[in-house]
């Protein structure tokens, strides 16, 4: 009989079980130190926290691998550091990349203000038209990248359309999926090369940290790797530390997420003030039936449209007590921005438009309090 594979929860806390040895700590500490004694003579690799093989970075990347059934990964300062990495990785002069244009606003300022300074073209397909990714692969394309959940407007786009004309062609399949968090959604399972995500959110948790981190095959971290020593974007050790930290509690936080997510989704639903509110685990979601069947939980963002737009948006913002107006997201505590002037502020207005971002649009990340406490504070901002 072959061994019971540990579930996620097991995974995020212990990596793969092992005993401790006696008179051990039970939790390891920080390695807060740039360089390692070296044996003399030695031509094995250096220990050196730039490398990132400083016992942190490697115990933590080891785990979040596992986390994604990937063969390894890497953690990196940021995610924008993470997704740099990624795509310089398998792109180079004279390659095409083929990418979804529902994505992060800094990941779209990435792609058109420096790839091309490197000679790589790119270019941008409605995610839900299955037929235009094959009509859009050109002779150069290497590569195609998708965000899903997309950021603010919670599009759930089905990998597995996708997936089949990577593999047709020998493209490289990148995956954005920081708004699932691998408790919710993992690429690898439905078909990506290659897991992308920005650690600062779920992952970490806490909202104390700058980090990213890379999942794939152990020859593409390789690689990853090798850009970013020289480059220079490893994750330092005390924040790895505190990753790892949070990662302990990403099974139970999700949980708790997820179902504070659906509650003020089927609230707002509910309020006659929104014009509209996006979230995959309402019935009403374009993408709701198959969120059911690929997502483990529908996470903890909702989008918010008011009546009203920008005005009633930026009246109803300044009302709100507990919930803090702040760029970034996936914390314990919820958070509410606008992405016309954050995440997806290097676009213009008909840009944000076309992808489903009206000017008043509101991204709301609901964080682990009684979901009671969060709906009532958005019901007392409405002027109840
Ligand atoms: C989907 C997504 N990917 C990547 C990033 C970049 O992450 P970081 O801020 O850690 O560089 C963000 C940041 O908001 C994001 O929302």
């Amino acid at each position: 009989m072959t061994p019971r594979r540990p579930g996620l929860s097991t995974l995020s806390i212990h990596g793969l079980p092992h005993r401790r040895a006696d008179w051990t700590p039970v939790v390891g500490p920080v390695f807060q130190s740039s360089t390692f004694v070296n044996p003399v003579g030695s031509s094995e690799e250096v220990l050196y926290t730039r490398y990132g093989n400083n016992p942190n970075q490697v115990d933590l990347a080891r785990k979040y691998a596992l986390l994604e059934g990937a063969e390894a990964a890497v953690f990196l300062s940021s995610g924008m550091g993470a997704t740099a990495l990624a795509h310089l990785a398998v792109l180079r002069p004279g390659d095409h990349l083929l990418a979804s244009e529902w994505i992060y606003g800094g990941t779209r300022r990435l792609f058109d203000d420096e790839l091309g300074r490197f000679g790589i073209e790119v270019s941008y397909v409605d995610p839900t038209q299955h037929r235009l990714w094959r009509k859009s692969v050109r002779k150069s394309t290497r590569a195609i990248f998708i965000e899903t959940p997309t950021n603010p407007t919670l599009r759930i786009i089905d990998l597995a359309p996708i997936a089949q004309v990577t593999k047709e062609f020998g493209l490289a399949l990148l995956v954005d999926a920081t708004f699932a968090s691998p408790i919710n959604l993992r690429p690898i399972e439905h078909g990506a090369d290659v897991v992308i995500t920005s650690a600062t959110k779920y992952l970490n948790g806490h909202s104390d940290v700058i980090a990213g981190a890379v999942a794939g095959s152990a020859s593409f971290i390789e690689e990853v790797t090798r850009l970013m020593r020289l480059w220079g974007q490893s994750i330092d050790p005390h924040a790895a530390w505190l990753v790892e930290r949070g990662l302990r509690t990403l099974a139970v936080r999700m949980e708790r997420h997820n179902a504070n997510g659906l509650a003020v989704a089927r609230w707002a639903e509910a309020q006659a003030e929104f014009a509209a509110v996006h979230y995959p685990g309402l019935p009403a979601h374009p993408e709701h039936a198959y969120a059911r069947e690929a997502l483990q939980g529908f996470g903890g963002m909702v989008g918010l449209q008011l009546k009203g737009g920008v005005r009633a948006a930026e009246r109803f913002l300044k009302k709100l007590k507990m919930i803090a107006h702040a760029p970034s997201l996936a914390g314990v505590e919820s958070l509410i921005s606008e992405p016309r002037l954050t995440s997806h502020k290097g676009l213009t207005a008909e840009e944000r438009t076309r992808i489903g971002i009206p000017d008043g649009f509101l991204r709301l990340s609901c964080g682990i309090e009684d979901a009671a406490d969060i709906i009532g504070d958005l019901e007392q901002a409405l002027g109840r």
